[in-house]
């Protein structure tokens, strides 16, 4: 193999999940593999939607239940165990975190994401990023960008306006590559305002790159090149999985002079000193792992994910309370989702066996319903299940999607709960009203019931030692700290991407903008079911002595919580911001910082909830700029977005450029400019009698260009005027 034909090689697999091997260059091949929540190594037979089987390894929480936590500490953790896992396996780079903003609750793959906010999705994942290499292993921050449903996810458009796309869709990958060098960075299927991810020079290169400072390789997800030649100009590195038919391509395209060897090159030396820093990553590796310790985190993760959504105070239950457990799930848990993120686990909990060794005896159960396609189901199951409600003191309703419900590669039809389930649940409620829903669901559902039961704990997805988790939550061994990090929304019409979700052919318009999630929510002023951030606990929280001050590097902000409830108890706590006075459009206020913290009953600890002026941004379409507007923020701080216990206000001067007076200046933009005023004001009051403030108003939003029009002074003198002003303000 010449050289050159070595460095074209490189820019492609060997195989499915392979790099290629360069004995000349003592390089050898590399293996990348899924993730994101636990290794998916496939020995046998390849594939990318998880139909083959893989090896052992430990399934944690996917990242709908990690995001739950919201502990950067604990998803360090995760990714630690990750590596150590990877190295045993040989795996070089881990195919995650997927982190794509949760547009819809209907886009089938939103298990494998953390949230509608990307704030909480660019710490999340730069916490699990740095876990991961920290352990010498890569990782691979999915999938860029704009990849928010699965319909037609390898052609369709996402037509998304720059500063959408720059606030809400780039800025948790922007986070990541910034704060935690991800050792490759996954392109995706998308199309993005008109131009294939994989030959998207703009979003590969001039953002990425040119602006994020990007070093690292830019690999394409399984099958996203449709030309090979095209991506390594645009600035992708590596073809995945192999592509001879593009790797002669190349070969051809260089001879022709269409790329040139510097091209080539680049992408190739990225890759080789990707596959050499794995080789120095693998320095001391064993082939095993502790399968029990990791399983062991996987509980101790599990049990921060769990979400309490509602409660009256029946949680949590004693040892003695005489239970019911209705629903397959209990019993053949719902931990993880469908496709390439599929994990073959070393071990698997189940709820209903984790209930009976914790109370010491069997306790009477009833499937109730299939959980998937195939499964059989007695005839009696739904009479079964009534008469063993009726019996209790409590029924603990086990309901939930399926595998088959939503999955990598399709979205949902709906947002509700299957037919069946909410059926029986109207029944088991007609037999017994003190019923408990658990809920086992990799994105959002409607919860119609959520004022007929006495709580609700969603459980998500949790990984293989869920079972335990949900079991510990329930009798209260384990205080639930977790909180939603999606909306749950009164109905799917709610949602502000309802409309224009999954678009068609010509491609999907991201219509409510910057409004998505939440901020959509809150700006049509919508009622939820369940807000973003909140969770329940078996204690409370106090909040007090909020003090904001404005620094040069941001806001520092702080808050003394309190245990003021009878046990030790974890809180998350969020700082949201908002600009009254701003000038552009904006949410009515933006999660820009959050933390959490662990109290004994009784004990108080001040939180700090530092937030850099980078987050206090915007994107100025105008000036091609992040920007800080001048102004009085106001900074809310609280349990969930729409549970804020304190506020205070901080004046910033922000860094809005002084944008010079021209001719398409308003008048109002013009007499808030420095000088303005008096230059112009005689030539206003002469063309419309003196200043009548009902009349300036009137004229506020005119041009300077329709003044001079009307002010028969030729346009070149008032255009002299406007320089001199301008020079001045500088
Ligand atoms: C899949 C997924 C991607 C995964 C890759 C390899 O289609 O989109 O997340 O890492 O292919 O399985």
């Amino acid at each position: 193999m010449t050289d050159i034909d070595a460095r074209i090689a490189l820019t492609g697999g060997r195989d499915f999940w392979n790099t290629h091997a360069l004995p000349d260059a003592d390089l050898p091949a590399m293996t990348m593999t899924d993730g994101p929540h636990g290794v998916r190594l496939q020995v046998a037979s390849a594939d990318h939607v998880g139909i083959n089987e893989s090896e052992p390894a430990t399934c944690f929480p996917p990242a709908v239940g990690l995001a739950s936590s919201w502990s950067p500490a604990m998803l360090a953790e995760v990714g630690a165990a990750l590596a150590a896992e990877c190295r045993a396996l040989n795996v070089g780079v881990l195919l995650g975190p997927g982190m794509n903003i949760k547009r819809s609750p209907l886009c089938g793959r939103n298990f494998e994401y953390f949230a509608e906010d990307p704030l909480v999705a660019g710490e999340l994942a730069s916490a699990l990023v740095n876990g991961i290499q920290s352990g010498g292993v890569g990782t691979s921050v999915k999938h860029f960008a704009a990849n928010n449903q699965e319909t037609d996810r390898m052609r369709r458009d996402s037509q998304v306006d720059e500063r959408t796309l720059r606030e809400i869709y780039l800025r948790g990958f922007a986070k990541v590559v910034r704060s935690a060098k991800p050792w490759t960075v996954m392109c995706s299927y998308n199309k993005l305002n008109g131009v294939q991810v994989s030959e998207n020079h703009w979003l590969l290169t001039e953002v990425l790159r040119d602006e994020w400072g990007y070093d690292g390789v830019v690999v394409s997800d399984w099958g996203a090149v449709w030309n090979r030649v095209n991506a390594l100009k645009a600035g992708l590195d590596l073809e995945m999985p192999a592509n001879q038919g593009h790797e002669d391509a190349v070969r051809a395209a260089l001879a022709a002079g269409e790329i040139d060897e510097a091209t080539i090159e680049q992408a190739a030396g990225r890759v080789e000193a990707m596959v050499r820093k794995a080789m120095a990553g693998r320095e001391g590796a064993t082939d095993s792992f502790d399968v029990d310790a990791h399983h062991a985190l996987a509980r101790k993760m599990a049990e921060q994910c769990v979400v309490l959504l509602s409660n009256d105070g029946v949680l949590p239950l004693k040892p003695e309370t005489k239970v019911a457990v209705v629903g397959e799930f209990a019993r053949t848990p719902r931990y993880q989702g469908a496709g390439s993120s599929r994990v073959n686990p070393t071990r698997l909990d189940n709820a209903l066996d984790a209930i009976q060794a914790l109370v010491g005896h069997e306790v009477p159960f009833a499937p109730g319903f299939t959980t998937a396609p195939g499964q059989e189901l007695a005839a009696d199951a739904h009479d079964r299940a009534i008469a063993v409600a009726r019996e209790a003191d409590v029924v603990l309703a086990f309901l939930g999607l399926g595998e088959s419900h939503e999955s990598e590669g399709y979205d949902r039809e709906t947002c509700d709960l299957p037919a069946e389930q909410l059926a029986l649940l109207k029944e088991l409620l007609s037999a017994n009203p003190n019923v408990v829903v658990v809920l086992s669901n990799g994105s959002s559902v409607l919860l119609p019931f959520a004022d007929k039961v006495r709580a609700i704990v969603e459980g998500w997805l949790l990984g293989q030692a869920g079972g335990s988790a949900l079991a510990d939550v329930l009798y209260g061994v384990v205080n639930p700290s977790g909180k939603i990090t999606e909306t749950i929304p009164r109905r799917l019409e709610d949602v502000p991407s309802f409309l224009t979700f999954p678009g068609d052919l010509t491609g999907v318009r991201y219509g409510e903008g910057l409004f998505v999630g939440y901020r959509g929510y809150d700006a049509a002023r919508t009622e939820v079911e369940f807000p973003f951030g909140h969770g329940l606990s078996y204690t409370t929280f106090d909040y007090s002595g909020l003090a904001v001050t404005a620094t040069d590097a941001g806001l520092d902000v702080s808050v003394t919580v309190t245990n003021t409830g009878t046990r030790a108890g974890r809180e998350v706590v969020q700082a949201y911001v908002s600009l009254p006075s701003s000038r552009v459009e904006r949410a009515p206020r933006e999660l820009k910082a959050f933390a959490d913290v662990t109290l004994e009953p009784g004990e108080a600890a001040v939180v700090q909830l530092p937030i850099p002026s980078e987050e206090l941004a915007y994107w100025s379409v105008l000036d091609g700029a992040w920007i800080v507007e001048g102004g009085t923020y106001t900074v809310e701080v609280g349990a969930s977005s729409r549970d804020l216990r304190l506020s205070a206000e901080v004046a910033l001067t922000g860094n809005e450029p002084v944008r010079p007076v021209t001719l398409n200046s308003t008048l109002e933009e013009a007499f808030a400019v420095p000088g303005f005023a008096e230059a112009i004001g005689g030539m206003v009051s002469g063309i419309f009698g003196e200043d009548d403030p009902d009349l300036m108003r009137m004229m506020a939003a005119m041009p300077l260009a329709a003044l001079v029009g009307f002010s028969g002074r030729p346009e070149s003198e008032v255009q002299a005027l406007l320089d001199a002003l301008n020079a001045q303000n500088r």
